[in-house]
């Protein structure tokens, strides 16, 4: 249930109240994404400011509680100018890997670290922790929470903008953002040799981006995790589109869509990391071969994490920041900020973890693109 600073309910986790709290820890999680630093700098600010409180940075996420001596970074008003407000990545460091239930050691095996970590929790003597992270980060830093008693509040960042029981989440429409001017400038030299235009964005699960920067951008085609594709129906949407005169069409594809044989592409990177990416070249291949249009891939990748957060973002960050320190004065724990119907708002954290936020084939937005004429390779 949302709840705007009302009483909290019973969770079993740890509660406080402002006087109690004098020493704020502050953690990013997970993969980076613009408008990190604009949250912390709204935390760092609201805690000093308003409640006189000292704020303490961890470092690279979960991990710098894990190292000895606890890697962090006292967090002052100096630091925190309007400068930190456009700076991209997080000033903090992060990690999306090293779940500390099940660390992976250099030997292969993997460690239940997770002591150490609440360990270095104590020694901080932190009063409260505020975690910024999508819900893979949430899940791991609930867990901790109960189990060490942790005091946690959660802001939700992530591009993919999956994270449940949020409209927003910071990152996501600075993303969306690069995504469609990479389109808009793929338009022009698609209509000038005449090609089919692949671009491929990211979205683990979830395909909020390409469906978005698809409508926004004009696209024929979009491509998303939630509606299976079949290559037969994108090659005779890409025809039809031909057929009608024009010399050139645009697809947006998600990087984790599945064909209606449940077929994706992964990709392994260096030091055995695995991450979606590559559809688009397969697509490629084969639009091509079935249509006999020239086509060319573009892979946007991590340009869609990078750099100054969008006016959105700075907004949305400012205003979880500020809400999740009030949150944590107000001694309500185990919570998340959250954006809802135009105002920010607090749901528990576990609801935030157990629905994650996917597109619905059936919303606004499907419906939207369907009476565009733009097809999801679906004949739907
Ligand atoms: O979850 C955010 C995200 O950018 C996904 O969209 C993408 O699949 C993944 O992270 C990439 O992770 P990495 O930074 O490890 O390549």
């Amino acid at each position: 249930m949302a709840g705007q600073l009302d009483p909290q309910p019973d969770t079993g986790a740890p509660r406080g109240s402002a006087q109690a709290v004098k020493r704020l820890g502050i953690l990013t999680s997970g993969g980076d994404c613009s408008g990190l630093n604009a949250a912390i700098r709204a935390v760092v600010c609201r805690a000093i400011e308003g409640y006189g409180w000292r704020v303490f940075g961890i470092k690279q996420g979960t991990q710098g509680l894990m190292r000895r001596p606890v890697d962090y970074q006292e967090l002052d008003l100096g630091l925190v100018n309007s400068n930190m407000l456009r700076l991209g990545g997080t000033i903090l460091g992060t990690t999306n890997k090293g779940d500390p239930f099940a660390f992976p050691m250099p030997d292969g095996s993997l460690l239940d670290r997770s002591e150490e970590l609440i360990e270095g929790y104590r020694e901080l003597k932190l009063d409260a922790l505020i975690g910024i992270g999508g819900d893979g980060s949430f899940a791991i830093l609930r867990r901790l929470a109960l189990q060490g008693g942790i005091n946690l509040v959660g802001i939700p960042k992530t591009i993919d903008n999956d994270v449940g029981a949020t409209e927003n989440s910071v990152g996501y429409q600075s993303a969306v953002e690069v995504a469609t001017e990479a389109l808009d400038r793929l338009q022009p030299t698609a209509a000038s040799h005449d090609r089919v235009m692949i671009l491929e964005v990211m979205g683990r699960d979830a395909g909020h981006i390409a469906l978005t920067v698809g409508i926004a951008g004009g696209a024929d085609v979009i491509l998303i995790p939630e509606i299976a594709y079949s290559i037969e129906s994108v090659a005779r949407h890409i025809d039809k589109v031909r057929r009608r005169g024009r010399n050139f069409a645009l697809v947006v594809v998600a990087e984790a869509v599945k064909d209606t044989l449940g077929q994706g592409v992964r990709r392994r990177h260096g030091m055995g990391a695995e991450t979606y990416g590559g559809i688009g070249h397969l697509l490629g291949v084969e639009l091509a071969r079935m249509t006999g249009a020239e086509t060319r891939v573009t892979v946007l990748g991590h340009v869609q994490r990078g750099g100054e957060p969008n006016a959105s973002d700075r907004l949305i960050a400012s205003t979880f920041g500020v809400h999740a320190v009030d949150l944590v004065a107000a001694g309500k724990f185990d919570r998340m900020v959250a954006w809802q119907n135009r105002r920010v708002v607090d749901v528990p954290l576990a609801e935030a973890i157990a629905m994650p936020q996917r597109v619905d084939p059936g919303g606004t937005l499907v419906h939207t693109a369907r009476g565009l004429d733009i097809s999801f390779g679906d004949d739907g």
